[in-house]
């Protein structure tokens, strides 16, 4: 899986996104586009990226009864997004049916990573408000390992779980990892972070970088340090 950095762009409107992409004018980045972009502007914000040549990571987070998941993974693959996503936590069963609902007929898909639990989840409200008694990272370990046996392509998950991952699922399990800032950057509302170096000297496959790169005095520059320090 070739090593990659992907930029969040999470922007409220289109044209705002078409005004950040503009500056780019020779490398297309890998682009994130999250809920808040395509509920906005829907699937036309897709085919319209897509049109300017860059890859796409839709970022929807799936979680519903097996056949719904099927049917719209199915529309994601005609839009020809590169790589998407769904909830470990909606079973085996919901993960299978999102990889036939996202194979073409030719055999080919879209790169499928679920979401295992998401940072934004800690042990006390796991245990609290989910019931679930057992140690996060023994929970997060579980559900990558489902996502692998279903046959998904990896996992989103910190930078500092990437390793462990690659040791639970194999190193061709992709991981793709948000949380990074440049060692001389502001963190922001990011608890656990690390630079595009660490996370590639720890076996990230993807970062995902927003703020970094979008807030950027000069986001192509900033884009570029990114991918130097990364991909090297
Ligand atoms: O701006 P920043 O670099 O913090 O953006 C990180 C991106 O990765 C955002 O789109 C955020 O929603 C996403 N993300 C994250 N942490 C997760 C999962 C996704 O920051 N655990």
């Amino acid at each position: 899986m070739g090593k990659d950095v992907i930029i969040a762009c999470d922007f409220d409107s289109a044209q705002k996104t078409f005004d950040f992409l503009d500056k780019f004018t020779g490398k297309k980045p890998f682009v994130k586009i999250g809920m808040e972009l395509f509920y906005a502007e829907g699937p036309s914000i897709v085919r319209e990226i897509k049109k300017r040549g860059h890859k796409i990571f839709l970022d929807l987070k799936l979680h519903d009864i097996p056949n719904t998941v099927k049917k719209s993974m199915a529309v994601l693959s005609r839009l020809d997004v590169d790589m998407t996503n769904l909830h470990a936590g909606g079973t085996k069963r919901m993960m299978e049916a999102a990889i036939e609902g996202l194979t073409r007929p030719d055999g080919t898909r879209p790169i499928l990573i679920a979401v295992t639990q998401l940072t934004s989840t800690d042990e006390e409200s796991m245990k609290k408000d989910l019931l679930i008694d057992q140690p996060i990272d023994k929970v997060v370990m579980h559900y990558a390992k489902n996502a692998a046996d279903a046959g998904l392509d990896g996992v989103v998950c910190s930078p500092l779980e990437a390793g462990k991952v690659h040791a639970t699922c194999g190193n061709n399990f992709v991981t793709v990892t948000p949380g990074v800032r440049f060692a001389d950057g502001d963190v922001g509302d990011q608890k656990r972070v690390m630079t595009p170096a660490q996370a590639k000297e720890i076996g990230s496959d993807y970062i995902v970088v927003g703020r970094p790169i979008t807030a950027a005095e000069d986001p192509v520059a900033a884009y570029e340090r990114c991918v130097n320090e990364f991909v090297g």
